[in-house]
């Protein structure tokens, strides 16, 4: 099977330069012949275009642990060979995600999510080309799980260690090999939406993203799950609300809609209006959210995924660029999917839905992340250190 070694010149050179420096290839078959290729490389291309074939694919280990879902995932080439999860239940009691009991819980998990990742996916672990994994965005704790273990095991077996940027990750799922979803071309834009973080992204490449817009406060997921809290729905309420809001009216109430310059989000208005409402609501009728929870949340679901398209659309005219993608946990919302299509059918866009297991959390989007900057040569030293907050990597 053929890959390719470098995308241009300049993103050859350099990385695999610094590669070099970073990383000290251990005996591993597979790191023959990429410090052959390196050697190969800068002595006889130093800026131009190069293709290498050779017989031998490319494995990548991803782990994803940034946090309340440990995940292992083993692709061949963009091919995922398997993609597991474990869920973390120890969090249901406290109406969202302990830090503390997340890394305790991932501890638990990492070993045999790994152990069966491999299994699955029918493989060796010399086989393995290299170890992807997420190394921030998230919670320090259990990043610093998934940390150590793909430290560990690199060193162990000698294969190159990959950092991969959680975000950047929910974007490149796209580019996983898989009939059910079709490849964005470059460049498009993606609505990156999950607990965390609300952005839009103007993608160039698999190495080049640039936020255009971001949320100033609460992120959409937040919004989802606060709005289903105040409603005493269980943690995480973005799923609940969704599957109500199939039954409900959304024009049943009106929230207001934040009034943000260019491109940015916020969401913490949002909650507020919800929480007076309800609590106003309730003064005169104790039983109000029972009687109207359908209703609430498709209004609730219906005013996030406007707000969202808003900014959206003003994103699409002021680019130029109709090639829309979503990604990220709220990515797999029914009624953003919906106004998704709606665009499509329209004409007006040209749309990029992922099949639902890569919106949520997932290491398969860490290992094709990962794919790409192995193909580049661009590995991590074992010093490297997690990062919580976007852009802090
Ligand atoms: O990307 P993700 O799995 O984890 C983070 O990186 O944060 O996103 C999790 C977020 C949660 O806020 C969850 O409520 C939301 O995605 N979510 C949804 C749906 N499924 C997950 N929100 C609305 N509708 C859904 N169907
Ligand atoms: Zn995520």
């Amino acid at each position: 099977m053929a890959y390719k070694v470098g995308l241009d010149g300049g993103a050859l050179k350099q990385p695999i330069k610094k590669s070099r420096q970073q990383h000290q290839y251990g005996e591993h078959p597979q790191n023959y012949f990429t410090r052959f290729f390196d050697t190969f490389a800068l002595q006889l291309f130093d800026s131009y275009f190069l293709v290498v074939t050779v017989n031998m694919d490319t494995y990548i280990l991803g782990i994803e642990s940034s946090c309340d879902d440990t995940s292992a995932a083993v692709i061949r080439e963009r091919k995922i060979l398997a993609n597991l999860i474990a869920n973390q239940q120890v969090h249901t009691d406290f109406g969202g995600v302990v830090p503390e009991l997340a890394s305790r819980a991932h501890q638990q998990n990492i070993i045999p999510v790994i152990q069966k990742a491999i299994r699955t996916a029918n493989i060796q672990k010399s086989q393995i080309s290299a170890i992807a994994y997420t190394n921030g965005p998230g919670l320090l704790g259990s990043l610093l799980v998934g940390t150590s273990f793909s430290k560990s095991f690199a060193l162990a077996t000698g294969i190159p260690l990959i950092t991969v940027n959680h975000m950047h990750a929910h974007i490149l799922a796209h580019f996983i090999e898989d009939d059910r979803q079709k490849t964005p071309p470059f460049p498009f834009l993606c609505l990156t939406v999950s607990g965390g973080h609300t952005q839009i992204v103007k993608v160039h490449s698999p190495y080049q993203m640039e936020v255009i817009g971001n949320t100033i406060d609460d992120a959409a997921g937040e919004a989802f799950d606060k709005a289903a809290k105040i409603m005493g729905l269980p943690y995480p309420g973005g799923p609940l609300i969704d599957k109500n809001a199939r039954e409900g009216n959304p024009d049943k109430f009106r929230f207001p809609h934040p009034k943000v310059p260019g491109l940015d989000f916020s969401f913490s208005g949002l909650k507020t209006s919800i929480l007076y409402f309800l609590r106003d609501a309730l003064k005169k009728d104790p039983d109000f959210i029972q009687k109207n929870t359908l209703d609430l949340s498709a209004s609730i679901q219906h005013t996030i995924v406007e707000i969202l398209m808003k900014q959206l659309r003003k994103a699409v005219k002021e680019t130029g660029i109709s090639h829309v993608a979503m990604a990220g946990g709220v990515s797999a919302n029914s009624g953003l999917r919906a106004a998704f299509t709606s665009e499509a059918e329209q004409g007006n866009w040209e749309v990029y839905i992922p099949p639902f297991e890569y919106t949520t959390d997932n290491a398969a989007m860490i290992a094709i992340a990962g794919y790409f900057k192995y193909i580049k040569g661009d590995f991590a030293a074992q010093d490297t250190v997690p990062f919580t907050r976007y852009g802090g990597g």
